[in-house]
Formats: C-alpha cells, structure tokens, sequence
C-alpha cells in the first residue's frame, strides 16, 4: 500500500480507502470480513456517515475497529431530511453536536478524526451551513478536542461541476473535502483538484466507480457501455461511434473495468480513492492497482478524450 498527505492534515493516507456506506446490517460477517481484510492490506482510511444504514455502518465499524486507533474514520453530519438531490434543509447546530456525540458513542472513539457537512448540494444551503452556526459548531468541537479535522462533502448527481466545492474551498476554513472524480466525472480533475491543491485542503474521492449498480456504472464493461447509453439518451455524449460501438472500453484492458476506473482515479492528483464493496473479493481485485504510474499516458489520454466532456452524473 502506499500513502499520500491528506493536505493540510498531515495525515498519511492509503491510496485506497473503504467507503462503509452499504453492508453493515445487511451481512456483518462479510462487512467485518471485507474490512479487517482491508487493514491487513495497509488500507488506514475509513469514510463513513451518521445516515449510513441508519447508524449501522458506524455501530459496526465501532465493533470491529476496537484496537485499530490507527485506522482513521471520516464521519459526517447530513444537514438535511433525506439523502435525495432535493431534500430540504434542516441543519441546527444543536442537531449537528447531538450527531456528532452520537457517531462518538456508535464508533467507540473519543474523539471523531474527521467530520464532514454531509452532501451540500446548493449554494443557498453552504450560506446556511456556514453562517447559521453548523460550522460553529464544527469549529467549537475541534476547539474542544472532540474532532480533530473538518469538511464538506459535495452531492455530485447534483452538482456535476462542483460549484458548492469552488464556493467552499477558497474560504480557507475546511481541512478536506469529498468529492466525485470518475472516468465518467471528470469535471473536478482541472478545477476543484487544482484549488484544493493551492488551499492545501485534504481531497478524498468518492464515487469512483460511478456509484456502479450492477446494471449501469464502471463495473462491468457491460454496465459501463449501459452508462454510455444512458449519457447517450441524456445528451451528454454522441449518439454515434465510438461511443455507440461494443468496443468502446477495449482499449483498456488487461484491466478490468473496475480496476482501470481506480487506476485512473489513482493517476490524479487527490489524497485517497473511497471505493465501495461489501466484498472481500472484490476488495483484492481493487487492491491490485495500487502500482504507479497506474495507467499509461495512451490509456489516460484516451479517457480524458473520450469522456472529460461531461458535465454532469449520469447513474
Ligand atoms: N456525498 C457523500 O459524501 C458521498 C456520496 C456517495 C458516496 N460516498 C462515500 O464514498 C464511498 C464510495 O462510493 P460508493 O460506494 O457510493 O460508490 P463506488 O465506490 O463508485 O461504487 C460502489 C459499487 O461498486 C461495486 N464494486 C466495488 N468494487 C467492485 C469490483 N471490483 N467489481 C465489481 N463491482 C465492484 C460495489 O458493489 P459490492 O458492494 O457488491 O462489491 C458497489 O455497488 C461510499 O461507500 C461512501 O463512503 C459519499
């Protein structure tokens, strides 16, 4: 495994890290099977969230991690009624210190190593998170040594340029962000990335398998060309070749579709790669690409070529 500066942080990160949001309650023989073999693996960072399987995810991740102060675990505070692009806003500052006492308890942890603004999906919302006292709160929890690192997250289905991200960072007040980066998504790899880079702010990347279901996303080279289509049926992209033609993805092999989906998030300049699985299969095909340069100048050109004018996040 090899590690990257979180920013201004200064934490040492692994390249690859677990995204904990599906499988805890589902089967936590499996989840805890997946992580511990994770940590063995050298993997130290851990994103995780108060809404994730209703607690569970974190309740979980407590369980397991006992002993494992090392593993670093992001939790985050969704200022919102639901996970849904137009949820309504309904983020206190009392609401925020209450959740983050309650990840605390689920995690076992006495202090939170980094705690996030969940999904900020509008620039009407940042303005509140900001000024209505959430982020206060945020600051006196870090005053008080109960968190240690703060941030915000995007909802990148509704921001596919990262405007919430291009508002936040140059504030200069958070620590790191989490935001989407795929070979589908490329929009932040020329914008948000380079300004987080110049505020020296921690970038952890989420998504980058384009939050695959097995029907449609960078899991498969079928539900690759299935997302494709549907960026096809959305107007993103031409309806004619290559984008129309069964080889599209040929190019990259040997590697899998998921395994060339990392590698090109690795290839970026961001601190960590946030995969999903509830897999410890799966997990050590995502581990296989953690070997610099991790693509090819051909490969990677190609990819920026074909997909780096997309705007927006088609599932
Ligand atoms: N706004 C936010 O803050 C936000 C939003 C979304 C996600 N996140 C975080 O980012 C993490 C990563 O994002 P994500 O999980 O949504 O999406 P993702 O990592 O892009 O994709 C996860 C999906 O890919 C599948 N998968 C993973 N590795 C695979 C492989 N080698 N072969 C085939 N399928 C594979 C997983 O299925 P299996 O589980 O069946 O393996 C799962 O369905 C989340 O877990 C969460 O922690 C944060």
């Amino acid at each position: 495994m090899l590690y990257r500066r979180l920013g201004r942080t200064d934490l040492q990160v692994s390249e690859v890290s677990y995204g904990a949001a599906r499988g805890a309650s589902s089967d936590f023989a499996q989840f805890d099977a997946t992580i511990k073999a994770a940590i063995e693996a050298g993997l130290n960072f851990i994103d995780t969230a108060e809404s994730y399987d209703g607690g569970e995810s974190e309740r979980a991740l407590g369980k397991i991690l006992r002993g494992h102060d090392d593993v670093i675990i992001e939790t985050k505070y969704r200022p919102y009624d639901s996970h849904s692009p137009d949820a309504n806003y309904d983020g206190t500052p009392d609401a925020l210190v209450r959740s983050a006492e309650e990840s605390l308890r689920r995690l076992q942890r006495d202090r939170l190593d980094i705690l996030l603004g969940h999904g900020i999906r509008t620039l009407e919302s940042l303005d509140r998170f900001m000024n209505d006292g959430c982020y206060d709160a945020m600051v006196k929890l870090r005053d008080q040594g109960k968190v240690r690192f703060i941030g915000i997250s995007e909802l990148s289905e509704g921001d596919g340029t990262h405007e919430i991200l291009k508002q936040a960072v140059p504030t200069g007040v958070f620590d790191v962000v989490m935001l989407t980066i795929n070979m589908l998504l490329q929009t932040a790899i020329d914008s948000t990335a380079p300004l987080c880079r110049q505020h020296d702010v921690g970038t952890v990347v989420m998504m980058p398998l384009n939050q695959a279901s097995k029907e449609s996303g960078l899991v498969s080279m079928e539900a690759a060309l299935e997302c494709v289509r549907r960026h096809i049926a959305a107007g993103n992209l031409p309806d004619a070749s290559p984008y129309t033609d069964a080889d599209l993805f040929s190019f990259l092999a040997p590697y899998s579709i998921p395994q060339a989906s990392l590698r090109f998030v690795l290839a970026q300049d961001v601190s960590t790669c946030c995969a999903g699985t509830r897999s410890p299969q799966r997990l050590a095909e995502n581990l296989t690409v953690v070997d610099p340069p991790y693509l090819d100048d051909a490969r990677l050109a190609r990819i920026r070529e074909l997909f780096s004018g997309i705007q927006s996040q088609v599932r």
